[in-house]
């Protein structure tokens, strides 16, 4: 006999799968893997800089309860080439009212037009630096998880994301979150508060600057997090990394995490209009 609990996560995968594969149908691009000479060109760039002043980095990521910032992260030769290949124009927008207003280019995409930040996330010196801060082996999460790896596009006046902690669908404390500036023309701020809900330390309220180069590492469930109003004319770019310490998504959460990612992919008004879209238009 199946007891209650399993009869519910049975349903909520089904549930999951189906919110997936309507996800997928709206940008139905499959990953592509990493050409062998430029992921071994990426690792090459990329050691001698994250190994600079690991062992203190690690220590401030440990003070603040899982956050640091370093302000020369990467250097403006790495920045340059993940800026190049950033196209603004193909950013999949997605409004929620009051709470989120920006655009965004998933991970699938990546793979395919950004062949250089997709083997920047896939390095092994990536995975290691965050491995050494998290103080756990990590990982990169699946291929076809568009917000392991995403270019997030604040283009137009307002634009914003309200505060929040990251769903990862995975179990708690296993996703670390991080955050490289690539564009700031911008007044916009990334807004951070430490210690939130910790009795024995004292807020910290941050706004931040994300200038090209800055990488931000934090516990996505830990660190409350948000992005303040975009002004007139102008831009702010960043590049949104996630790892995982393992790939398991209880069916429950993976079912709020994709929720989520259909709820903030498209906005309101996206999935309104793609369900009116199926139920007047005949299948292919
Ligand atoms: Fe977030």
């Amino acid at each position: 006999m199946i007891s209650l609990a399993r009869r519910i996560d049975r349903l909520a995968d089904v549930v999951a799968d189906r919110l997936d594969a309507f996800n997928h149908s709206a940008d139905p691009i499959a990953g592509a893997a990493t050409d062998a000479a430029l992921q071994a060109e990426v690792d090459a760039l990329l050691t001698p800089v994250l190994s600079r002043n690991l062992e203190g980095t690690r220590t401030v990521f440990a003070e603040n309860n899982e956050y640091v910032l370093v302000e020369q992260g990467l250097p403006p030769e790495i920045v340059e080439r993940i800026r190049q290949e950033v196209n603004v124009a193909r950013a999949t927008r997605s409004v929620v009212p009051w709470y989120r207003a920006a655009g965004s280019i998933g991970y699938r995409r990546i793979q395919v037009e950004a062949p250089f930040t997709a083997a920047l996330y896939r390095s092994r010196a990536m995975r290691d630096y965050v491995s050494a801060l998290c103080g756990k082996p990590m990982q990169c999460k699946s291929d076809d998880d568009d917000h392991a790896c995403t270019f997030y596009v604040y283009s137009k006046p307002g634009d914003r994301m309200s505060f929040h902690y990251d769903v990862c669908g995975c179990e708690d404390a296993a996703s670390y979150s991080m955050i490289i500036g690539v564009v700031d023309d911008s007044t916009q701020r990334l807004l951070v508060e430490l210690h939130r809900g910790d009795g024995a330390r004292r807020r910290q309220s941050l706004q931040i600057s994300t200038r090209p180069g800055v990488m931000i590492t934090f516990a996505g469930s830990k660190v409350w997090h948000g992005v303040s109003r975009l002004g007139r004319n102008e831009l702010r770019v960043t590049l949104g990394l996630a790892y995982a310490a393992n790939n398991r998504q209880p069916p429950r959460r993976r079912l709020i995490k994709v929720m989520a990612d259909t709820f903030f992919h498209f906005g309101l008004g996206g999935m309104v209009k793609r369900r009116h879209r199926r139920l007047v238009e005949p299948p292919e």
